[in-house]
């Protein structure tokens, strides 16, 4: 190895560069940010430190999405020894946070409060993951590969039409605060495709974390910005919320599905055990294209179980014993698995009651490798779009609305219309449960680094790849990416489909089995995927064209 780079670096340096490139490959939803990542390769970076540096610009370049104010979960593969770590960044509720500031009188859930204002929001991590991924992780310092996203957000960039077409989605939302109709309007209006948006005291702000790390944004003035901003707008943060923010590292999940090594999210998430959960069920049957109408149906069978118990028995696993090991067991799935009936749909026995909230959410997902074979798959939001629609007074942070992802009360689902129980009921220091599922699939064709935004969602999209990458004898990332989605959460109980997505016999044959089929308004999910060829070493990146698709979110 180390003879292959002196080799390069003495006679070579050209196509060495070339080869290296062809090697590592960079997956994001902003071009902005893939490129500032293959710059910090470029300069010598690995791909911990190109994923920070992509992060750090999408913080910037999609607002709506994630940043500063929100949080994330990276998962990590080091090459050189093999170590995986997942670097649990999720937001945490402000120790004097009580469950009834989220409901009136009656105790019925104040829907507002989980997704506006300062009550919305729950204490930042992803700041805390760009210093401990670089740190703990990365080759560069971090105001080096924190400096394309400065430059970004100090000289401004021109908003793309997706930007557009979400400002203007929520351009009552963003009026509402002086303080970010002025950053992220031009005169008060959505702005058009082209307008520059500039961020000059998040510029500020990340310069900050870049010199100082966790103590320039958790500590001294952004800090006291930040409490300040969010308890004017109704919050009960205190600066001990934010001294004492810690990222944590967790041991991914880890699982075989039909040879391949699947590791995955952990709690907080639900994401990686509805997968685990729902492909060793599925490997039960014979599932050969999980789009014909018959394997569909096992397919959404498996989701509706996993995502039952997701409600009844998942939240925040330092907060309450959550029995994960046999949740995700393949005893377990076994056991769950032989009450499928390949032939009839089984009900989902709650009661249907529909507040009428469709999550129109926003997050991003990044995936990296590099030519030594390390890797990053990391999910990062705010949660809904532009979150909570505060921004910190002089920082440009804008922040999360995190808390809507916590169970308010047992009956009323939240705005991805997930159901929970107490296991994620609001709690000081607890993080609430997500659906963010980054993940890598090994097998015998290569390495494959995949997530997706999309709440809910994000699980059924990252199952059905999942089921097409391991089925498929050659690999076609951009076909896997671009197939039309299905999905089922359990709860309520209906097939959800992409429009355009399938042929009416698709749908009369599940209608058949008892299913209750409806079409999405739009595509979603904005799927970023890295593969990695064992055979011939060669790195592909794909990104989902729904991304461009300023209609899909
Ligand atoms: O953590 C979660 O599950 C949500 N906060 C993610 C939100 C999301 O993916 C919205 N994207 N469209």
């Amino acid at each position: 190895m180390l003879h292959g780079l002196l080799f390069c670096v003495v006679l070579l340096s050209f196509s060495c560069a070339a080869a290296q490139e062809k090697d590592a490959a960079i997956a994001s939803a902003h071009p902005l940010a893939t490129a500032a990542g293959h710059d910090i390769l470029k300069r010598g970076g690995n791909a911990f430190d190109a994923a920070v540096a992509v992060a750090a610009v999408l913080a910037v370049v999609e607002p709506y999405a994630s940043g500063l104010g929100g949080g994330g979960l990276w998962l990590l593969h080091r090459a050189a020894d093999g170590h995986q770590v997942m670097v649990d960044a999720r937001e945490t509720a402000p120790a004097r946070v009580t469950p009834e500031m989220y409901r009136d009188g009656s105790g019925k859930p104040v829907r507002v409060a989980t997704t506006q204002g300062g009550t919305a929001a729950a204490i930042p991590g992803a700041p805390a993951a760009l210093v401990h991924v670089a740190r703990n992780y990365g080759a560069l310092p971090l105001a080096e590969t924190l400096a394309p996203a400065i430059r970004h957000a100090r000289d401004g960039f021109p908003v793309d039409e997706r930007y557009a077409r979400l400002a203007s989605l929520r351009e009552r939302f963003l009026q509402a605060s002086p303080e970010v109709a002025h950053i992220f309007l031009d005169e008060n209006r959505a702005p058009r495709p082209g307008w520059r948006l500039r961020q000059a005291e998040l510029a500020a702000t990340l310069e900050r974390l870049g010199k100082e790390g966790n103590r320039g944004f958790y500590a001294g003035n952004v800090a006291e910005s930040l409490v300040a901003t969010v308890n004017r707008a109704g919050g009960v943060w205190q600066l001990s919320d934010l001294t004492g923010y810690r990222v944590v590292e967790r041991a991914p999940l880890r699982f075989q599905y039909r040879g391949a090594l699947i590791t995955t999210a952990t709690l907080p998430s639900a994401g990686g055990i509805a997968l685990a959960q729902s492909l060793q069920m599925l490997e039960r049957f014979e599932t050969v294209d999980p789009r014909s109408p018959r394997d569909a149906h096992l397919v959404i069978e498996a989701l509706r179980r996993s995502f039952r118990d997701r409600a009844a028995y998942l939240g925040d696993a330092d907060f309450g014993a959550v029995p994960v090991e046999r949740l995700a067991s393949r005893a377990y799935a076994t056991q769950r698995a032989a009450t499928i009936n390949p032939a009839a749909a089984t009900r989902s026995e709650a009661p249907e009651r529909d507040p009428g909230v469709g999550g129109s959410g926003n997050t991003t997902h990044l995936s990296v490798v590099d030519a030594a074979g390390n890797r990053v798959a990391a999910t990062l939001t705010i949660n809904l779009l532009f979150g909570s629609g505060v921004v910190a007074r002089g920082t440009g942070v804008l922040l999360n609305n995190e808390m809507d992802d916590f169970t308010v009360h047992a009956d009323v689902p939240n705005s991805f219309r997930l159901r929970g129980g107490e296991a994620n009921a609001i709690a000081p220091g607890k993080r609430p449960l997500s659906s963010m599922t980054p993940t890598f699939v090994e097998d015998s064709k290569g390495v494959l680094v995949i997530g997706a935004p999309g709440g809910s969602r994000i699980v059924s999209q990252v199952l059905l790849a999942v089921l097409d990458y391991v089925g498929a004898s050659t690999v076609d990332v951009a076909r896997m990416v671009s197939a039309s989605r299905y999905h089922h959460q359990w709860w309520p109980d209906r097939v959800e489909i992409e429009p355009d997505g399938f042929p009416a016999e698709w749908r009369a044959a599940l209608e058949a089995k008892g299913h209750r089929v409806e079409t999405g308004k739009r595509r979603w999910g904005n799927m970023q995927v890295v593969f990695k060829s064992k055979q011939s070493g060669v790195a592909e990146a794909v990104s989902d064209l729904r991304g461009a698709d300023a209609g899909s979110f």
